[in-house]
């Protein structure tokens, strides 16, 4: 009992040790010949099972597209130019259409800021949820509702199975969103990426469902990507941060010590922009400017033009990456030179 009580924790860690995601220099370019351009650069990140990733940056930034090129969604025109994207042992960058259509059904899970674009307004919840589990797991239809119950009782959908033959339009906004997460782990993904999850609702409900995601992905070791513009949910329920910045990774650490000690000056402006955080001080801080369209990325640091620290160095060429595990792209960081 005992040895068998070690094995399973050896094998957990061995799990554990492969790690979910792994992303390495994840460039996305629309366009063809002399009119291209790229909307992520080199994007490198690794989240672990049961792991949360917090990407952040304004709109605009890249946090959607990076999103739809994990997922094979990216819109027409674009396709990944460059990089690795690794789930467990699969490469995904070389997968079919159909074989991402089917990793998302059975391996990624998703939600969206806004469950009714995403859900079916002629199915019912539990054709639904069910609809995954059938096709890709290849569940009848008997098997296919009852899993769609048990899924609506683990997202606290009160009254279950009352609600069961009910359509999206009858439930209300978080109902709603509990529903898309119910689907979202039909499959017990590995992966679940939440962009904007809880963006369209008012705060008590939006804690509730972030809990209910932290809980869910813990019991099922899912690796999280959350995506928003909000840095105080970021440190709330981020393991590590990822900000990007005009298409590309301005800073990167484990949350602990990215906001204890922010390196980069977009950094350091997108959180002095949080009351709550900025020692006090609830003046909102304006970062003048507007960030650079992708067809007029800046050769040098994205965000010189913007800068209080700038020089002319800055606008020389992509400042190199500094720090080991908390890592930023500045030559001139926050609190002085690495
Ligand atoms: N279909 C498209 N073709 C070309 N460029 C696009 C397309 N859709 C979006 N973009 C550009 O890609 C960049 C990244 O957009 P993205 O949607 O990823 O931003 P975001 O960080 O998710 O912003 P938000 O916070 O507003 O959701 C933007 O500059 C946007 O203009
Ligand atoms: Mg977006």
């Amino acid at each position: 009992m005992e040895q068998n009580r070690l094995s399973e924790r050896g094998m957990r860690t061995i799990a554990q040790g492969l790690g979910a995601l792994h992303v390495e220099d994840l460039t996305v370019t629309f366009g063809r010949g002399k009119k291209t351009f790229q909307v992520i650069e080199s994007l490198n990140f690794s989240v672990a099972p049961g792991e949360t990733l917090g990407l952040v940056g304004e709109s605009g930034s890249g946090k959607s597209m990076t999103a739809a090129a994990l997922l094979g969604l990216l819109p027409w025109g674009g396709r990944i130019s460059r990089g690795s994207v690794r789930l467990g042992d699969q490469e995904l960058t070389h997968l079919s259409a159909r074989a991402m259509r089917e990793l998302r059904g059975r391996e990624v899970g998703m939600i969206f800021q806004n469950p009714l674009s995403s859900l079916n307004p002629s199915m019912t919840v539990a054709q639904q949820i069910a609809e995954p589990y059938r096709l890709y797991l290849g569940a009848d239809a008997r098997a296919g509702r009852a899993r769609a119950l048990e899924l609506l009782q683990e997202v606290g959908v009160p009254d279950a199975e009352r609600r069961l033959d009910d359509y999206p339009h009858q439930f209300s906004g978080g109902m709603r969103q509990r529903v898309m997460i119910a689907m979202a782990l039909a499959c017990k993904p590995k992966l679940l990426i939440a962009d904007e999850p809880t963006t369209a609702l008012d705060v008590i409900i939006q804690a509730q469902i972030l809990k209910l995601i932290r809980r869910l992905q813990r019991e099922h070791g899912m690796a999280v990507i959350f995506i928003t513009h909000d840095l105080s949910l970021v440190a709330e329920y981020a393991d590590q941060v990822m900000v990007l910045y005009a298409g590309r990774t301005v800073e990167r650490g484990r949350t602990p010590e990215f906001f204890a000690n922010p390196r980069h000056p977009y950094s350091r402006a997108l959180l002095n922009s949080i009351p709550r955080l900025a020692n006090g001080d609830a003046r909102l801080s304006d970062i003048d400017g507007l960030p650079p369209r992708p067809q007029a990325f800046p050769t040098g640091c994205r965000f010189a033009p913007r800068c209080t620290l700038r020089t002319e160095d800055c606008e020389l060429r992509y400042p190199p990456a500094s720090g080991e595990g908390h890592q930023f792209f500045c030559v001139h960081p926050v609190g002085g030179a690495a």
